[in-house]
């Protein structure tokens, strides 16, 4: 069962909790994390918590909990839902007090949800998905998980209505990321994804599928690259939390490679799932 958490209770998901002058509400001022529970576990919960922590003192914000404490809230929370497959979103913003750039004194809020794991199609994963190359319109420290995804919301709307899955996000001519996801390139049997940089989120399945790639012995290039060089690799791939590791057979309706997912990525997801055993 879907449940939620804000500020002390465990509540159901649907029942209306956020106060008018929440400041995650009124000005996005806060951060979060998406957190994958397989079979009842979360994966990489100590990296999840550590970027998250980060991107907190990036913006000045006092969690008030110490991450043992936040990982004992959220480990319950799944526990209690029953669920064994799920998604884990936490959002940590500045609290609740009357509407003023300032930072208030209040405590930080901390609303969490866990929902059932979604789960891609088999046709998406056996087809691969196409996507749509976009300006990058986001801010400059894009290394912070921050709650205000209007430029992210935007570029995957404009790719959705050009028929995509995903929005790959193109800046002063080089590809930084995704709307939600980070990109990868495979080129003669290396794999390449843009450097950590403050124009990129570190993501953790791209840390999880760096770490595959070492186990396999597959070159692993971390350097940018243009969007010639995505449409002339031989294979391209996303990553994230909640998609793992996808294939991506058509960008701005080039076809990528064969056009079918590729065998180095099929070999990283593979990788990549039994990491998540
Ligand atoms: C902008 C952006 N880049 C990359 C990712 C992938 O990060 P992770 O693998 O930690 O889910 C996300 C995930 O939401 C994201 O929003």
């Amino acid at each position: 069962m879907a449940l939620a958490y804000f500020n002390g209770k465990i509540i159901g998901i649907d029942e209306p909790v956020i106060p008018i002058d929440e400041r995650g509400h009124q000005f996005g001022d806060g951060v979060y994390e998406v957190i994958r529970f397989y079979q009842g576990k979360p994966f990489m919960m100590k990296e999840h918590l550590e970027r998250l922590y980060k991107s907190a003192k990036a913006i000045k914000l006092e969690i008030g909990k110490e991450q043992e404490e936040l990982e004992t809230i959220m480990l319950q929370l799944v526990e209690k839902s029953g669920l064994a497959d799920a998604d884990l979103y936490m959002q940590a913003t500045r609290g609740i007090a009357p509407r003023n750039h300032l930072f208030p004194t209040c405590p930080a809020s901390i609303s969490i949800t866990v929902k059932p794991a979604r789960e891609l199609s088999q046709d998406v994963r056996t087809q691969g998905v196409k996507v749509a190359l976009l300006p990058d319109e986001r801010w400059q420290n894009c290394y912070i998980k921050s709650l205000n995804l209007l430029p992210n919301i935007l570029a995957k709307q404009e790719a959705f209505e050009q028929g995509c899955f995903e929005a790959v996000l193109v800046r002063e001519g080089i590809i930084t990321e995704g709307s939600s996801t980070n990109v990868f390139i495979v080129k003669e049997g290396r794999v390449q994804t843009a450097p950590l940089s403050n124009h990129i989120l570190a993501g953790i399945t791209r840390m999880a599928v760096k770490e595959v790639a070492e186990e396999l012995k597959v070159p692993f290039i971390e350097k940018s690259f243009t969007p010639e060089e995505l449409f002339q690799a031989d294979e391209v791939f996303l990553t994230s939390t909640t998609s793992e590791v996808l294939a991506v057979t058509n960008a701005d309706d080039c076809q990528i490679g064969d056009g079918r997912p590729g065998s180095l990525t099929m070999q990283l997801h593979k990788g990549f799932r039994q990491k998540t055993r």
